[in-house]
């Protein structure tokens, strides 16, 4: 028996066309977009063009050039965060960022870079915006948050924290690696400035890929300089998007999965998908709440939450257990401290962390109802 809950690591399986679009170019057609001007090379950068233009219309972007290619959310966060900061600017984030947020920060401050203050956030995970704005300084210049927790399943506010950074002035990027594919994401009225996503999580493509979404107006320097199939005549690196943070080849087929990947989610309905995971998630944790001897972390039954459970057996190692479940059962999770150690210690859980649970649209009620049964076995 395989069941597989660690999907907020990366979901797993990838609907039918992901797999079918994947093949289909690298069988049919697999050349370099934006290069060569013969038709395998048009039609793969087609292929790239339309998939910018379903990202930007998924997440309301203002033009889908402003959707840049990176391997990944941690390839994205980086980009964004050295290609904007310069000396002496103040940055504000919160305990439940992961490492990918905290640690080229941290970098960047130890290197007297930047200022950075961290705001504290409630045991379920929430951020006060009235902590944020408490924080602000004169050289305040970006206020990054997470989305939908990665260790608790809560979600932000992240249209009321884009209205306050809004009327200071002050840049807003969000980390939707757990969200973008699940919960509504609008660029322009969240008032988001920029954007990081992920492949391979909520949107259903493959690993490899990921991207930010940038509003209008920031300019963020390239860490990479090098080919993009452009202005080839010039010896320095472009300066317009999407191209001046795209040095390289791209993913093509990581990008083409990951329409693939939006397609399906289109398909089904976001809404579909998003109501279908919160029943499910509701009903494993109502399930838990009978078992004595769980904890249990983030919102409670009722509030919504994307579709992750961490939990405790009382006076187990977290590792213990999740190695259990998948040597015994079969049920995979991840155990520890899933990259966030700042998020781990809000909700009392440093250094040993605990059990995670994430599903995606393919989990069933079946899946759920045998996790519960041996998660008693074990208890
Ligand atoms: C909240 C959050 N941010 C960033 C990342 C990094 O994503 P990636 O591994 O795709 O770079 C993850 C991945 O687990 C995550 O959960």
């Amino acid at each position: 028996m395989n069941i597989y809950l660690d999907n907020s690591a990366t979901s797993w399986p990838k609907p039918p066309n992901v797999i079918e679009a994947i093949t289909s170019y690298m069988t049919d057609f697999g050349a370099s977009p934006g290069r060569s001007g013969h038709h395998f090379s048009v039609k793969a950068a087609k292929e790239v063009f339309e998939t910018r233009e379903l990202l930007a219309s998924l997440f309301n972007a203002p033009s889908s050039d402003r959707v840049i290619f990176t391997a990944n959310a941690t390839q994205a966060i980086n980009t964004a965060l050295f290609g904007l900061l310069k000396k002496g600017d103040h940055v504000i984030i919160s305990h439940m960022e992961h490492n990918s947020v905290i640690r080229p920060l941290r970098h960047l401050e130890q290197n007297g870079i930047i200022e950075l203050s961290i705001i504290d956030c409630d045991r379920e995970g929430y951020i006060n915006p009235e902590t944020l704005k408490n924080s602000f300084k004169s050289n305040t210049k970006l206020v990054v948050t997470i989305h939908g927790s990665n260790v608790t399943g809560t979600i932000q506010p992240i249209k009321q924290i884009g209205e306050i950074c809004k009327s200071k002035n002050i840049l807003y990027m969000v980390d939707a690696s757990q969200s973008a594919g699940i919960l509504p994401i609008d660029l322009q009225n969240d008032n988001i400035d920029i954007l990081a996503f992920t492949g391979h999580k909520e949107l259903y493509g493959p690993t490899g890929i990921g991207g930010l979404c940038i509003k209008n107006d920031i300019q963020i320097e390239s860490l990479l300089h090098g080919g993009t199939g452009s202005k080839s005549e010039i010896e320095t690196h472009p300066l317009f998007y999407p191209d001046s943070l795209e040095a390289g080849t791209l993913n093509t087929a990581g990008i083409i999965g990951l329409k693939a990947g939006v397609q399906y989610i289109l398909d089904q309905g976001m809404d579909n998908i998003l109501k279908k995971q919160i029943q499910l998630t509701d009903y494993f944790l109502s399930k838990l709440k009978e078992i004595d001897n769980i904890i249990l972390y983030g919102p409670d039954l009722g509030e919504v939450r994307i579709p992750i459970i961490s939990l405790n057996i009382k006076n187990s190692m977290p590792s213990d257990v999740a190695f259990i479940l998948d040597k015994e059962y079969g049920i995979m999770t991840r155990a520890g401290l899933h990259c966030s150690p700042l998020a781990h210690k809000t909700i009392g859980t440093f250094p040993h962390g605990a059990v995670r649970f994430s599903l995606s649209c393919f989990t069933t009620e079946e899946e759920i109802n045998y996790t519960i049964d041996k998660i008693k076995k074990i208890r």
